[in-house]
């Protein structure tokens, strides 16, 4: 049983009492983890339910659709005696991981789709027990909310028998204020994660890659004075290197406090007041040294409010596009680059930990990688703040992924909600270089409306980072070797980026050699996919289909084919590590894995690891 301090009796009378109508819009709490965090992460109760029978009655109606909820789960009961009737325990159900996704905890859940309700308790702790070395002092006025990192695919959150809100989207955070709702003991907190695919959801019903569903990120207790520091942004004013902006986002009654931003190893401080709880400002600074992959520079950051000090570390960089260059800082970079999907090859579930992140940017960085596209959806926070520490620029992604409905306006505010959390999320990560809004999708008029509203938002949001996509690419019938890339999508990003999968999808390895290209855009160029399958270990000659020898024969062509494209700025071949999807189904080969890795689900590499390595480790000189 977790353990936190004691609320004002007053305030948890009324909760208890349900007098107050519970918190139920989404909060933003940026750079969670700086905060005075408990964590609930851990084992929970599950109950495995395909039928909805805690979230429906026998008619299809929702138990929760008024305040007061109706029945289910949610309130987490117990028969009161021998005669009372209660068809569900979560005290004797079995237990799962959290976080974690469920389909790699139990086989009977591997392929599940559905429903799985979680739960768990924690109590206020009495004072006494503050000796703890992480229960959190909740005096007066203090505020609580719970924090999910993410949970797969739509979530409805529950505590002591009241509703705090329905999440949709697998892969970014979202919490809900409980200072009203939490009693002394034995609070339960019920969470139903049900991970169904929908036509109109963000990413659709088809995907390559595995539906996993559950509480995949962590889950946290996070304590907050009155007013607190929702999310702040500090960066180099744009086209300005001597001038760092900052603003900063609070959430309370105070409505204008003082706010600081202090940058103690630079000796930078700026005082400001905040006026409708946003505070802004700049610093003049000289000879501020930049962040490159060669050279992280981070620096500790202090924003500060009278009752909260929120600290970060952060590194100040430039990066723009000039015709057909990428410019870091001004000088022109190639990326080197490499795909990464959320998941750790070795366990085969979703990627989640500090842990995972470092082994996955790791195996990065022995490419030789100063890039790394982390497809196709938010990945979870380590891997971005851990880039910011290795050095390794990032491109980050909605999962606006193929067939998504276009003319949805649900579903046009669902991927713009996404994009929006992301960047809250990331924004001061120097790292992060590219929002991308959506791979692969066939061109028509309503998809590049559809995605031009993205860029526009994130344009809106941040307009620092370079915008980009994975577009189409075509060639005509009379000329099959001219690949041509004029997706009209191509005319609102910074990057003109394209998967081509020659030698794989399109003919044998001997094709590549053969292509021509033809690209609409002056832009900087960004291969954003190319590949081959191969299954680790398995030798035969370069045209045997799923033979080491065959994956290594396509990046021996496809490198020297690409560098004949003007403007070649950089490529994230498909992919770092093999990875499950539901769609590759050749038994005794693939069996539910996407082969393209260039280290197999076994974590052994493939030659063609070799051959990327070597091929990024001349242009790291040329670079130099
Ligand atoms: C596509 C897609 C990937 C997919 C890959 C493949 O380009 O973007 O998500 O896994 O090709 O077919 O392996």
């Amino acid at each position: 049983m977790k353990k936190i301090s004691r609320l004002p009796l007053l305030l948890l009378l009324a909760g208890a009492a349900g007098l107050l109508s519970p918190a139920r819009a989404e909060v933003v709490l940026a750079d969670v983890f700086a905060r005075q965090i408990t964590s609930l992460n851990g084992q929970w109760h599950v109950i495995v339910d395909p039928y909805d029978t805690g979230y429906f009655d026998y008619r299809r109606q929702p138990y929760d659709a008024s305040a007061k909820i109706s029945g289910g789960f949610a309130l987490d009961q117990h028969p009161k005696d021998k005669t009372e009737l209660v068809e569900y325990d979560f005290d004797t159900s079995p237990t799962l991981n959290v976080p974690g996704d469920w389909n790699s905890q139990d086989r009977s859940l591997f392929y599940y789709e559905g429903s799985v309700w979680y739960r768990t308790k924690f109590d206020l702790a009495p004072e006494a027990n503050l000796t703890a070395s992480n229960a959190p002092a909740l005096a007066p006025g203090r505020r609580l909310f719970v924090y999910f990192g993410a949970a797969n695919y739509e979530s409805d959150v529950y505590l002591n028998g009241q509703k705090l809100g329905k999440h949709l989207g697998g892969f970014t955070p979202f919490a809900y204020e409980i200072t009203r709702l939490v009693q002394p003991q034995g609070n339960s907190l019920v969470v139903r994660v049900n991970n169904n695919r929908h036509a109109e959801a963000v990413p659709t019903v088809n995907t390559d890659w595995w539906n996993y569903g559950g509480i995949t990120r962590d889950v946290l207790l996070v304590e907050t004075p009155a007013t607190f520091i929702a999310n702040f942004r500090v960066r180099l004013k744009p086209g300005d290197t001597n001038i760092i902006e900052a603003q900063v986002q609070l959430d309370g009654p105070e409505q204008t406090p003082a706010v600081s931003v202090r940058f103690p190893s630079l000796n930078l401080a700026a005082e400001m007041v905040a006026s409708n709880g946003v505070a802004s400002g700049e610093l003049a600074v000289t000879n501020l040294a930049l962040w490159t992959p060669e050279h992280p520079v981070l620096n500790a950051v202090e924003i500060a409010t009278p009752s909260e000090v929120l600290k970060d570390r952060v590194g100040f960089r430039t990066i723009a596009t000039s015709g057909p260059d990428i410019r870091l800082n001004g000088r022109k970079v190639f990326l080197r680059g490499i795909c990464i999907h959320e998941e750790n090859p070795l366990r085969g579930g979703r990627a989640w930990s500090e842990d995972d992140a470092r082994w996955l940017l790791g195996r990065a960085r022995d490419l030789g990688c100063n890039f790394v596209r982390l497809a196709h959806y938010p990945h979870n926070e380590h891997m971005a703040r851990l880039a910011d520490e290795m050095g390794l620029l990032c491109w980050e992604e909605i999962p606006v992924y193929w067939t998504i409905q276009w003319t949805n306006a649900a579903t046009r505010a669902n991927a713009r909600k996404q994009l929006a959390d992301l960047i809250a999320r990331d924004q001061n990560r120097a790292s992060v270089v590219v929002w991308s809004v959506a791979n692969e999708t066939p061109v028509s008029d309503a998809r590049t409306a559809f995605l031009k509203s993205l860029v526009d938002e994130a344009r809106s949001l941040d307009g620092s980072r370079l915008i980009s996509a994975a577009m189409e690419v075509r060639f005509e019938t009379n000329a099959p070797l001219t690949k041509i890339v004029d997706d009209p999508f191509g005319e609102y990003t910074d990057l003109c980026s394209f998967n081509e999968y020659t030698g794989w999808y399109d003919g044998l390895p001997e094709k590549i050699d053969r292509i021509q290209w033809r690209i609409q855009y002056h832009k900087p160029v960004i291969i954003s996919e190319f590949g081959a399958d191969a299954q680790q270990g398995f030798h035969a000659d370069a045209t045997t289909r799923f033979s080491e020898e065959y994956q290594a024969d396509v990046y021996r062509r496809t490198l020297p084919m690409l560098e004949k494209i003007a403007g070649f700025s950089g490529c994230t071949p498909w992919i770092l590590c093999d990875f499950r999807s539901p769609r590759r189904l050749l038994p005794g080969v693939q069996d539910g894995w996407n082969l393209k890795g260039l280290i197999g689900h076994n974590g052994q590499k493939k030659p063609a690891f070799e051959v990327l390595k070597a091929y990024y480790a001349t242009k790291a000189e040329s670079s130099n």
